[in-house]
């Protein structure tokens, strides 16, 4: 038989190093009250949301993602040559094309590696884990960078009070390698619900409506929200996904040590969590410091849960996330970085 023919063997794909990047300036509820008709108390209650970081003008996603994914390719213990592989989760790329990836690769020197974007809104990360935990699985990668990286700050309306108190920026990346033990991805779900477009959206910028002064004057080139719809959906199937990912593994939700949800709401976090019987010791919120960073809230949350000793080797980690689309993604994972 022809060696190239041979099936490669599946094997579990594990998350080996872990990183992330924020801009160093804040944006504060304070701040937002001299802008907009809002107050700290409203963002807090309605959002748990104190502060989120935005880049100053002329820094774009890729950077974010550059300084994210460098410290990740380090604590690997690998060189960016070791890199085949590159999914950019981002809504907000540097520009329509190339893709944020190629501008990353060749930020990195990643110079064996080929890669794409890949858009899920705040689902963003997740897909990307998802699919190169494929293509490491597969055999197809050795080692995968999945980079979560969003510039929010570059498509909100600083004169919207319903949306621009919401939004953040921010990057993280993981290493994805093939596990040589209990450590990795168990299962994930995945879903799209097409019909939630008109509920969460951009909606001037693309080939439907391309930039004209017209968009601009209507101001279509920042994020649009129906925000209570988003809201409920949100809720119903952060629980939804995980619930029929947790009964097909035949796992209780009592056996889950960690939760970590998109943030976006600190109330839809809570929410989810106890209609999943999840306790809040075992949740991770980080909302008021960041906002919602879009495809880089879960691995700013992982990075704090690490850094907090909240997740440690051998953990059973459930992850989630909505996102505009309707975009929806559950994780179930053994947690273990190299040591
Ligand atoms: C956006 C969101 C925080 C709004 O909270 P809410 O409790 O639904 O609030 P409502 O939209 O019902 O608005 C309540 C009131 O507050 C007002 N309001 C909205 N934004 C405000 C702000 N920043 N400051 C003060 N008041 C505000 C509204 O105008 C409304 O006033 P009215 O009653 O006089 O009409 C909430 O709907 C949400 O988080 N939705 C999901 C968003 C999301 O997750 N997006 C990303 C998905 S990945």
């Amino acid at each position: 038989m022809n060696a190239s023919l041979t099936p490669r063997p599946v094997r579990r794909a594990r998350i080996a190093s872990l990183a992330t990047y924020v801009p160093p300036k804040v944006l504060s509820n304070a701040d937002l009250e001299k802008m907009v008709d809002t107050s700290d108390e409203w963002i807090r209650q309605r959002t748990g949301i104190r502060e989120r970081h935005i880049v100053d003008p002329g820094v774009a996603t890729s950077d974010l993602a550059a300084a994210a994914s460098r410290e990740a390719i380090a604590r690997a213990g690998l060189t960016p040559s070791d890199i085949d592989f590159i999914v950019v989760g981002t809504t907000t790329p540097d520009m329509l094309f190339p893709s944020t990836a190629c501008l990353l690769q060749a930020k990195l020197g990643a110079d064996h590696a080929w890669g794409y974007d890949l858009l899920a809104a705040c689902s963003g990360f997740t897909y990307a884990l998802t699919t190169a935990s494929q293509m490491v699985a597969s055999g197809a990668s050795r080692y995968a960078l999945v980079v979560g990286a969003d510039v929010m700050s570059s498509i909100i309306d600083y004169t919207d009070r319903t949306t621009c108190v919401l939004f953040g920026d921010g990057a993280g990346a993981v290493i994805v390698e093939a596990s040589d033990g209990e450590a990795g991805m168990i299962d994930f779900l995945n879903y799209v619900d097409g019909h939630g477009g008109d509920a969460l959206c951009m909606p001037a910028g693309g080939s439907l409506r391309p930039a004209s002064k017209e968009t601009i004057e209507g101001r279509l080139h920042y994020v649009k929200q129906d925000g209570q719809s988003v809201f409920r959906f949100a809720v119903r199937n952060t629980e939804d996904a995980c619930r029929r990912l947790l009964e097909r593994n035949g796992i209780d939700a009592s056996h889950i040590d960690l939760f970590v949800s998109h943030q976006a709401n600190q109330r839809i976090i809570r929410s989810a969590a106890e209609k999943l019987g999840i306790p809040d010791e075992k949740v991770v919120i980080n909302i008021e410091r960041f906002g919602n960073t879009t495809a880089g809230t879960i691995p700013l949350a992982l990075n704090d849960a690490v850094d907090e000793g909240r997740l440690k080797a051998g953990d059973l980690l459930l992850v989630a996330s909505v996102g505009a689309g309707f975009t929806v993604s559950a994780i179930l994972m053994r947690w273990g970085l190299k040591a």
